[in-house]
Protein backbone atom coordinates (compact mmCIF):
# COMPACT_ATOMS: atom_id res chain seq x y z
CA UNK A 1 0.00 0.00 0.00
CA UNK A 2 2.32 3.17 -0.88
CA UNK A 3 1.69 5.62 -3.41
CA UNK A 4 4.74 7.72 -4.50
CA UNK A 5 4.26 11.64 -4.07
CA UNK A 6 6.75 13.09 -6.88
CA UNK A 7 8.14 16.12 -5.25
CA UNK A 8 6.90 19.19 -7.35
CA UNK A 9 5.80 21.11 -4.20
CA UNK A 10 9.66 20.09 -2.66
CA UNK A 11 12.42 22.53 -3.21
CA UNK A 12 15.62 21.40 -4.97
CA UNK A 13 14.57 18.13 -6.47
CA UNK A 14 13.61 16.59 -3.04
CA UNK A 15 10.78 14.25 -3.12
CA UNK A 16 9.05 12.81 -0.16
CA UNK A 17 8.04 9.25 -0.03
CA UNK A 18 4.43 8.65 1.44
CA UNK A 19 3.01 5.34 2.76
CA UNK A 20 -0.93 5.04 2.98
CA UNK A 21 -1.91 2.55 5.59
CA UNK A 22 -5.24 4.24 6.23
CA UNK A 23 -7.47 4.67 3.12
CA UNK A 24 -10.41 7.22 3.26
CA UNK A 25 -12.46 3.66 2.80
CA UNK A 26 -10.59 1.74 5.71
CA UNK A 27 -11.20 4.77 7.92
CA UNK A 28 -14.63 5.08 7.03
CA UNK A 29 -15.38 1.47 7.94
CA UNK A 30 -13.46 1.58 11.38
CA UNK A 31 -15.87 4.72 12.18
CA UNK A 32 -19.23 3.04 11.10
CA UNK A 33 -18.20 0.29 13.27
CA UNK A 34 -16.78 2.14 16.12
CA UNK A 35 -19.72 4.39 16.33
CA UNK A 36 -22.35 1.39 16.24
CA UNK A 37 -20.49 -0.28 19.29
CA UNK A 38 -19.50 3.43 20.83
CA UNK A 39 -22.64 5.26 20.63
CA UNK A 40 -24.91 2.43 21.13
CA UNK A 41 -22.96 1.57 24.41
CA UNK A 42 -22.96 2.33 27.71
CA UNK A 43 -21.08 4.64 28.89
CA UNK A 44 -20.95 6.40 25.29
CA UNK A 45 -17.29 6.42 24.26
CA UNK A 46 -15.15 6.86 20.98
CA UNK A 47 -11.36 7.18 20.21
CA UNK A 48 -9.91 9.95 20.20
CA UNK A 49 -8.51 9.18 16.42
CA UNK A 50 -11.49 10.87 14.68
CA UNK A 51 -11.11 14.34 16.76
CA UNK A 52 -8.08 14.54 14.21
CA UNK A 53 -10.03 15.52 10.94
CA UNK A 54 -8.41 18.67 9.40
CA UNK A 55 -10.37 20.87 11.28
CA UNK A 56 -9.37 19.09 14.45
CA UNK A 57 -5.84 18.93 13.38
CA UNK A 58 -5.83 22.76 13.30
CA UNK A 59 -7.66 22.85 16.32
CA UNK A 60 -5.58 21.05 18.42
CA UNK A 61 -2.64 22.86 17.13
CA UNK A 62 -4.26 26.17 17.96
CA UNK A 63 -4.56 24.75 22.13
CA UNK A 64 -0.84 24.16 21.86
CA UNK A 65 -0.97 28.40 22.23
CA UNK A 66 -3.35 28.63 24.74
CA UNK A 67 -2.16 30.25 27.76
CA UNK A 68 -3.25 27.46 29.99
CA UNK A 69 -2.45 24.16 28.06
CA UNK A 70 0.95 24.12 29.61
CA UNK A 71 2.61 21.02 27.79
CA UNK A 72 3.75 21.55 24.65
CA UNK A 73 6.06 24.78 25.81
CA UNK A 74 7.22 22.48 28.65
CA UNK A 75 8.25 20.11 26.31
CA UNK A 76 9.87 22.91 23.87
CA UNK A 77 11.72 24.10 26.74
CA UNK A 78 13.32 19.97 27.66
CA UNK A 79 13.88 19.97 23.86
CA UNK A 80 15.47 23.31 23.55
CA UNK A 81 17.93 22.26 26.53
CA UNK A 82 18.25 18.80 25.68
CA UNK A 83 17.96 18.19 21.85
CA UNK A 84 21.88 17.77 21.33
CA UNK A 85 22.39 15.46 24.12
CA UNK A 86 19.52 13.51 22.65
CA UNK A 87 21.20 13.72 19.17
CA UNK A 88 24.40 12.59 21.25
CA UNK A 89 22.76 9.15 23.22
CA UNK A 90 20.69 7.70 20.29
CA UNK A 91 23.34 8.20 17.40
CA UNK A 92 20.21 7.66 15.28
CA UNK A 93 20.13 7.92 10.93
CA UNK A 94 16.36 7.60 11.34
CA UNK A 95 14.24 9.93 13.25
CA UNK A 96 10.37 8.47 13.40
CA UNK A 97 7.79 10.62 15.03
CA UNK A 98 4.52 8.95 16.04
CA UNK A 99 0.92 11.18 15.66
CA UNK A 100 3.41 14.51 14.71
CA UNK A 101 0.81 17.05 13.55
CA UNK A 102 2.90 19.83 12.43
CA UNK A 103 5.87 18.33 14.37
CA UNK A 104 6.91 21.79 15.20
CA UNK A 105 8.64 21.00 18.27
CA UNK A 106 10.35 18.47 16.16
CA UNK A 107 12.69 20.82 14.53
CA UNK A 108 14.84 21.37 17.29
CA UNK A 109 15.69 17.26 17.13
CA UNK A 110 16.29 17.23 13.58
CA UNK A 111 18.74 20.97 13.88
CA UNK A 112 20.60 19.49 16.53
CA UNK A 113 20.58 15.26 15.10
CA UNK A 114 21.73 17.47 11.44
CA UNK A 115 24.44 19.04 13.28
CA UNK A 116 25.58 15.81 15.02
CA UNK A 117 25.89 14.56 11.64
CA UNK A 118 24.31 11.44 10.98
CA UNK A 119 20.30 11.84 10.39
CA UNK A 120 19.60 10.80 7.06
CA UNK A 121 15.89 10.46 7.39
CA UNK A 122 12.55 11.76 8.98
CA UNK A 123 9.68 9.55 9.24
CA UNK A 124 6.51 11.54 10.39
CA UNK A 125 3.46 9.37 11.03
CA UNK A 126 -0.25 10.68 11.28
CA UNK A 127 -3.52 9.57 11.23
CA UNK A 128 -4.43 12.84 9.36
CA UNK A 129 -3.81 12.43 6.07
CA UNK A 130 -4.38 15.65 4.59
CA UNK A 131 -2.44 17.44 7.37
CA UNK A 132 0.64 14.87 7.48
CA UNK A 133 0.73 15.73 3.54
CA UNK A 134 1.32 19.28 3.81
CA UNK A 135 3.49 19.60 7.26
CA UNK A 136 5.92 16.74 5.49
CA UNK A 137 6.17 18.56 2.19
CA UNK A 138 7.08 21.74 4.44
CA UNK A 139 10.06 19.45 6.37
CA UNK A 140 11.32 18.65 3.07
CA UNK A 141 11.49 22.09 1.84
CA UNK A 142 13.44 23.30 5.05
CA UNK A 143 15.48 20.46 5.44
CA UNK A 144 16.99 19.53 1.80
CA UNK A 145 19.62 17.25 3.53
CA UNK A 146 16.78 14.57 4.65
CA UNK A 147 14.74 12.00 3.33
CA UNK A 148 10.79 12.83 4.45
CA UNK A 149 9.09 9.15 4.46
CA UNK A 150 5.47 9.90 5.73
CA UNK A 151 3.60 6.99 6.71
CA UNK A 152 -0.08 7.96 7.02
CA UNK A 153 -1.19 4.80 9.70
CA UNK A 154 -3.17 4.41 12.77
CA UNK A 155 -0.35 3.84 15.58
CA UNK A 156 -2.96 1.12 17.27
CA UNK A 157 -2.67 -0.76 13.87
CA UNK A 158 0.78 -0.33 11.89
CA UNK A 159 3.62 0.43 13.92
CA UNK A 160 5.01 -3.48 12.37
CA UNK A 161 4.73 -1.44 8.83
CA UNK A 162 7.43 1.64 9.93
CA UNK A 163 10.40 1.46 7.07
CA UNK A 164 12.90 -0.61 8.66
CA UNK A 165 16.84 -0.01 8.50
CA UNK A 166 19.14 1.91 10.08
CA UNK A 167 20.27 3.16 13.86
CA UNK A 168 16.21 4.66 15.28
CA UNK A 169 15.03 6.72 17.35
CA UNK A 170 11.09 6.80 17.71
CA UNK A 171 9.82 10.27 19.26
CA UNK A 172 6.04 10.11 20.97
CA UNK A 173 5.61 13.50 21.88
CA UNK A 174 3.11 15.98 23.35
CA UNK A 175 1.90 13.74 25.81
CA UNK A 176 -0.41 12.01 23.50
CA UNK A 177 0.75 8.30 25.24
CA UNK A 178 -1.96 9.53 28.14
CA UNK A 179 -4.03 9.17 25.31
CA UNK A 180 -4.24 5.30 25.60
CA UNK A 181 -5.87 3.66 28.45
CA UNK A 182 -3.27 1.43 30.75
CA UNK A 183 -4.11 -1.10 28.48
CA UNK A 184 -3.36 0.04 25.13
CA UNK A 185 -0.46 1.83 26.54
CA UNK A 186 1.39 -1.33 27.50
CA UNK A 187 0.25 -3.24 23.86
CA UNK A 188 1.92 0.05 22.42
CA UNK A 189 5.03 -0.21 24.32
CA UNK A 190 5.04 -3.51 23.87
CA UNK A 191 5.05 -3.15 19.69
CA UNK A 192 6.97 -0.56 19.44
CA UNK A 193 9.77 -2.19 21.29
CA UNK A 194 9.31 -5.28 19.55
CA UNK A 195 10.07 -3.55 16.11
CA UNK A 196 12.79 -1.99 17.83
CA UNK A 197 17.27 -3.56 17.47
CA UNK A 198 19.23 -3.48 20.11
CA UNK A 199 20.59 0.57 20.65
CA UNK A 200 17.63 1.95 19.23
CA UNK A 201 15.70 4.52 21.45
CA UNK A 202 11.97 5.98 22.56
CA UNK A 203 11.74 9.55 23.08
CA UNK A 204 9.02 10.00 25.23
CA UNK A 205 6.80 12.61 26.17
CA UNK A 206 4.92 12.50 29.54
CA UNK A 207 2.44 14.55 31.72
CA UNK A 208 3.10 14.22 34.80
CA UNK A 209 1.19 14.77 38.02
CA UNK A 210 -0.14 18.00 39.38
CA UNK A 211 -2.55 20.29 40.71
CA UNK A 212 -5.82 19.45 40.20
CA UNK A 213 -6.65 23.42 39.34
CA UNK A 214 -3.95 23.80 36.49
CA UNK A 215 -5.11 20.42 34.92
CA UNK A 216 -8.58 21.49 34.73
CA UNK A 217 -7.74 25.03 33.24
CA UNK A 218 -5.43 23.39 30.96
CA UNK A 219 -8.17 21.12 29.72
CA UNK A 220 -11.09 23.93 30.41
CA UNK A 221 -9.58 26.38 28.62
CA UNK A 222 -11.46 30.41 28.99
CA UNK A 223 -11.43 30.88 25.45
CA UNK A 224 -13.50 27.62 24.38
CA UNK A 225 -10.81 26.39 22.05
CA UNK A 226 -10.98 23.07 23.74
CA UNK A 227 -14.28 22.57 23.72
CA UNK A 228 -14.60 23.54 19.85
CA UNK A 229 -11.75 20.98 19.37
CA UNK A 230 -14.11 18.07 21.50
CA UNK A 231 -17.57 19.44 19.55
CA UNK A 232 -15.57 18.86 16.40
CA UNK A 233 -16.15 15.28 16.84
CA UNK A 234 -19.83 15.56 16.45
CA UNK A 235 -18.99 17.44 13.21
CA UNK A 236 -17.02 14.75 11.83
CA UNK A 237 -20.19 12.19 12.45
CA UNK A 238 -22.38 14.31 11.03
CA UNK A 239 -20.50 14.79 7.90
CA UNK A 240 -19.32 10.98 7.65
CA UNK A 241 -22.42 9.28 9.23
CA UNK A 242 -24.76 11.58 7.83
CA UNK A 243 -25.84 12.23 11.79
CA UNK A 244 -27.58 15.09 12.82
CA UNK A 245 -25.77 16.26 16.09
CA UNK A 246 -26.75 19.82 16.91
CA UNK A 247 -23.90 21.03 18.22
CA UNK A 248 -24.92 23.63 20.80
CA UNK A 249 -27.05 21.00 22.14
CA UNK A 250 -23.80 19.26 24.15
CA UNK A 251 -21.69 20.98 26.61
CA UNK A 252 -17.78 20.45 26.60
CA UNK A 253 -16.42 19.12 29.65
CA UNK A 254 -13.06 17.44 30.49
CA UNK A 255 -12.77 16.98 34.35
CA UNK A 256 -9.99 15.18 36.03
CA UNK A 257 -10.67 11.82 37.02
CA UNK A 258 -8.94 10.99 40.37
CA UNK A 259 -9.53 6.97 40.58
CA UNK A 260 -7.58 6.50 37.40
CA UNK A 261 -5.65 9.68 37.61
CA UNK A 262 -6.65 11.16 34.04
CA UNK A 263 -8.44 14.22 32.31
CA UNK A 264 -11.76 12.71 30.42
CA UNK A 265 -12.90 14.50 27.85
CA UNK A 266 -16.46 14.63 27.65
CA UNK A 267 -19.60 16.17 25.92
CA UNK A 268 -22.40 16.17 27.57
CA UNK A 269 -26.13 16.19 26.33
CA UNK A 270 -27.56 19.23 27.36
CA UNK A 271 -31.09 18.19 27.20
CA UNK A 272 -32.43 14.44 26.17
CA UNK A 273 -32.57 13.85 22.99
CA UNK A 274 -32.57 11.32 19.81
CA UNK A 275 -29.64 12.08 17.43
CA UNK A 276 -30.36 10.00 13.80
CA UNK A 277 -27.21 7.73 12.38
CA UNK A 278 -28.92 8.03 8.90
CA UNK A 279 -26.09 6.00 7.17
CA UNK A 280 -26.33 3.83 9.69
CA UNK A 281 -30.09 3.40 9.69
CA UNK A 282 -29.86 4.14 13.80
CA UNK A 283 -30.67 6.36 16.29
CA UNK A 284 -29.09 7.08 18.93
CA UNK A 285 -30.92 8.29 22.28
CA UNK A 286 -29.36 11.03 25.32
CA UNK A 287 -30.69 11.70 28.50
CA UNK A 288 -30.32 15.41 29.86
CA UNK A 289 -26.74 15.02 31.02
CA UNK A 290 -25.64 11.84 29.32
CA UNK A 291 -21.92 12.15 28.84
CA UNK A 292 -20.12 10.88 25.60
CA UNK A 293 -16.41 10.22 26.26
CA UNK A 294 -14.23 11.29 24.06
CA UNK A 295 -10.66 11.21 24.97
CA UNK A 296 -8.54 10.47 28.46
CA UNK A 297 -5.20 12.36 28.73
CA UNK A 298 -3.47 10.17 32.10
CA UNK A 299 -0.92 12.39 34.56
CA UNK A 300 1.91 10.47 35.13
CA UNK A 301 4.35 9.69 38.09
CA UNK A 302 8.26 9.16 37.17
CA UNK A 303 8.60 6.09 38.44
CA UNK A 304 5.37 4.68 36.78
CA UNK A 305 7.01 5.64 33.50
CA UNK A 306 10.04 4.20 34.18
CA UNK A 307 8.81 0.59 35.33
CA UNK A 308 6.41 0.69 32.05
CA UNK A 309 8.74 1.05 29.48
CA UNK A 310 11.06 -1.65 31.81
CA UNK A 311 7.88 -3.88 31.11
CA UNK A 312 8.64 -3.43 27.67
CA UNK A 313 12.16 -4.21 27.66
CA UNK A 314 12.97 -0.08 27.11
CA UNK A 315 15.77 0.98 29.88
CA UNK A 316 15.87 4.57 30.76
CA UNK A 317 18.81 6.14 29.32
CA UNK A 318 18.10 9.55 30.49
CA UNK A 319 14.89 11.68 31.92
CA UNK A 320 14.44 15.16 31.54
CA UNK A 321 11.66 17.83 32.82
CA UNK A 322 11.49 21.28 32.57
CA UNK A 323 11.98 23.45 35.48
CA UNK A 324 8.91 23.68 36.67
CA UNK A 325 8.69 19.86 36.47
CA UNK A 326 5.52 20.09 34.76
CA UNK A 327 6.14 17.28 32.24
CA UNK A 328 8.90 15.41 31.49
CA UNK A 329 10.74 13.93 28.62
CA UNK A 330 12.37 10.33 28.87
CA UNK A 331 14.74 8.57 26.25
CA UNK A 332 14.93 4.40 26.74
CA UNK A 333 17.18 2.10 24.86
CA UNK A 334 16.58 -0.89 23.60
CA UNK A 335 18.79 -3.50 25.18
N1 LIG B 1 2.98 15.48 18.33
C1 LIG B 1 2.22 16.74 18.22
C2 LIG B 1 0.72 16.48 18.04
C3 LIG B 1 0.02 15.83 19.21
S1 LIG B 1 -1.74 15.72 18.95
C4 LIG B 1 2.50 17.59 19.43
O1 LIG B 1 3.23 17.16 20.30
O2 LIG B 1 1.99 18.71 19.50
C5 LIG B 1 -1.93 14.01 18.59
C6 LIG B 1 -1.55 13.64 17.15
O3 LIG B 1 -1.71 12.23 17.03
C7 LIG B 1 -2.44 14.29 16.09
O4 LIG B 1 -1.63 14.78 15.05
C8 LIG B 1 -3.33 13.13 15.60
O5 LIG B 1 -3.70 13.24 14.24
C9 LIG B 1 -2.44 11.92 15.85
N2 LIG B 1 -3.19 10.69 16.11
C10 LIG B 1 -4.26 10.53 16.95
N3 LIG B 1 -4.65 9.25 16.97
C11 LIG B 1 -3.82 8.58 16.13
C12 LIG B 1 -3.71 7.21 15.74
N4 LIG B 1 -4.55 6.29 16.21
N5 LIG B 1 -2.71 6.88 14.87
C13 LIG B 1 -1.85 7.82 14.39
N6 LIG B 1 -1.92 9.13 14.72
C14 LIG B 1 -2.88 9.50 15.59
N1 LIG C 1 -2.56 14.86 23.45
C1 LIG C 1 -3.27 16.00 24.01
C2 LIG C 1 -3.28 15.86 25.52
O1 LIG C 1 -3.49 14.79 26.05
C3 LIG C 1 -4.63 16.03 23.41
C4 LIG C 1 -5.62 16.98 24.05
C5 LIG C 1 -5.72 18.33 23.93
C6 LIG C 1 -6.65 16.60 24.93
N2 LIG C 1 -6.79 18.80 24.63
C7 LIG C 1 -7.38 17.77 25.22
C8 LIG C 1 -7.01 15.39 25.52
C9 LIG C 1 -8.46 17.72 26.10
C10 LIG C 1 -8.07 15.36 26.42
C11 LIG C 1 -8.78 16.51 26.72
O2 LIG C 1 -3.03 16.81 26.22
Amino acid sequence: MRTKTGGASAARGQSIQVDVHVRPGDALRALREEALAGLCGRPKELSPKWLYDERGSQLFDDITRLPEYYPTRREREILEQRAGEIARLSGADTLIELGSGTSEKTRLLLDAFLKEGRLRRFIPFDVSEAFLRSAAERLAREYPALRVHAVVGDFERHLGQLPRGGRRLVAFLGGTIGNFKPEQRARFFQEVAEGLAPGDGLLLGTDLLKSRERLFHAYNDGAGVTAEFNRNVLRVLNRELGADFDLEAFEHLAPFDEEHGWIEMRLISRRAQVVRLRSLERSVHFEQGEALRTEVSCKFRPEQVEAELAGAGLHLAAWWTDRAEDFALSLSLKR
